[in-house]
């Protein structure tokens, strides 16, 4: 497919590349076209080679070939990533004082502008009355993650990451591509993906329950599942709220709650899932917990007793159980059909049966809608990009095998699998 890469003038210029080489890894054939204040961060030799194309900003280079018209006309993708504050407010305001501003003006494709900047410029009125009037006009605006700006300041603006962003370009150009990218009032109706309208929950990483102050119950998962099946949800058009034990940085899109132990994670869940159409538990909730707290850190030894010595017996740790969240959810919802709630179940085999027929036992436990199991161990899985899993639907005895694939893959592979359901 032809995919234009705009690209403008800000720091993020820099992530664009990478987006260039998902994208033209992924064999597309991608024509970028920076704007003049673009080539100050990244230059036109680097474009030109990571793109094996001439790269120009202006409407008079191989005037010719009527660059200004002929590259909108014939994509099927523009994605800008950086936009920044001017080419969102140029856009808006349909000038066409430039290559790229030119190509958005004869684009009849999807269009996708990723935004970036500094949080006061981003949340001033006039650069989200320019979103929304973009948005209002079909434009798939991705909104920016939360974080560390350029110098010192940190908010929403960052560009999102470029994987996140390669995602969102597959949707949309499958959504050209199926005849369903309409341009002027009709592309403003048309829906943003196949999860648009749906409000999803999301739970990620390992919950922590503490003993005293400073030292904790905790598992190996590294939360990195649970984000990528919220980035993928939130690049299909849900509504994302992410309810997280692990400190990775937040996707774009996605509202993070952030929550340490089982309880609070239950208490997170309920009050999130009430309106959700979907709940994803990819957490690893912590079956148990201590029985109690101790304000102060456990010594080591105990005061000397009668005779002197010191008492260095090791301390008993009472636990508890916790709550399952999932089977809560589950037993919430009585008969009705929402939200669909999907499990993960990290399994090892073992003498008694395989991973799958532990997941299978599983499924039927827990009552959920889906399982996805996934065979873990010490140097499997946990904290890796890649995963592998067997996805299980209840009432059929069909078996999905995904990977070993990237973890936004085995996301989107849930999600089509959700989404059928829906
Ligand atoms: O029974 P097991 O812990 O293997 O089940 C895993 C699934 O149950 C996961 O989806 C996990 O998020 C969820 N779970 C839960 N509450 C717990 C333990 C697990 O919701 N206390």
């Amino acid at each position: 497919m032809k995919v234009v890469l705009g690209v403008a003038g800000g720091i993020a210029a820099y992530k664009a590349c990478s987006l260039l080489r998902l994208l033209s890894e992924a064999g597309h054939d991608v024509t970028v076209v920076p704007t003049a204040s673009a080539l100050h961060f990244v230059g036109e030799a680097t474009w030109a080679a990571l793109s094996g194309k001439p790269v120009h900003t202006d409407v008079w280079s191989d005037i010719t070939e009527v660059p200004h018209v002929r590259i909108g006309q014939e994509a099927d993708l523009v994605v800008v990533a950086p936009a920044t504050a001017d080419l969102l407010a140029r856009a808006a305001s349909g000038q066409a004082d430039d290559l790229l501003t030119n190509v958005l003006l004869t684009a009849r494709c999807p269009v996708v502008m990723a935004p970036a900047m500094h949080t006061e410029m981003y949340e001033h009125p006039a650069t989200q009355a320019n979103i929304a009037t973009l948005t209002e006009r079909g434009v798939h605006v991705v909104p920016p993650a939360s974080g560390r700006l350029t110098g010192r300041d940190t908010g929403p603006g960052r560009l999102p990451e470029p994987e996140q962003l390669f995602e969102v370009c597959v949707r949309e150009l499958a959504r050209g591509a199926g005849g369903a990218a309409p341009s002027g009032a009709a592309a403003a109706r048309a829906p943003r993906g196949d999860l648009a309208g749906r409000r999803v929950v999301v739970t990620a990483g390992g919950t922590r329950e503490p003993l005293d102050p400073v030292r904790y119950l905790g598992n190996r998962s590294s939360g990195k599942q649970g984000y990528a099946l919220a980035a993928v949800a939130a690049g299909r058009g849900a509504e994302v709220v992410l309810v997280s034990a692990a400190s990775l940085e937040a996707p774009a899109g996605v509202r993070v709650v952030r929550v340490e132990t089982a309880l609070e994670m239950e208490a997170a869940v309920r009050a999130e899932a009430a309106e959700a159409d979907v709940v994803v538990m990819a957490a690893a909730v912590a079956d148990f917990r201590p029985s109690s707290y101790a304000d102060h850190k456990i010594k080591k030894t105990h005061e000397p007793g009668a005779d002197g010595s010191a008492d260095e017996s090791a301390p008993v740790v009472t636990l508890v159980r916790n709550p399952d969240i999932l089977a809560g959810l589950v037993a919430a919802r009585g008969g009705a059909a929402a939200p669909v709630v999907v499990g993960f179940a990290a399994e090892t085999g073992d003498e008694s049966a395989s991973v799958l027929e532990h997941g299978r036992a599983k499924l039927a436990r827990k009552g959920c809608d889906v399982l996805v199991v996934n065979e873990v161990g010490a140097d499997v899985t946990f904290g890796k990009d890649d995963n592998t899993v067997h996805v299980l639907r209840r009432g059929s005895d069909a078996v999905l095998d995904v990977g070993p694939v990237t973890k936004t893959a085995v996301a989107q592979a849930v999600w089509d699998v959700v989404t059928d359901i829906l």
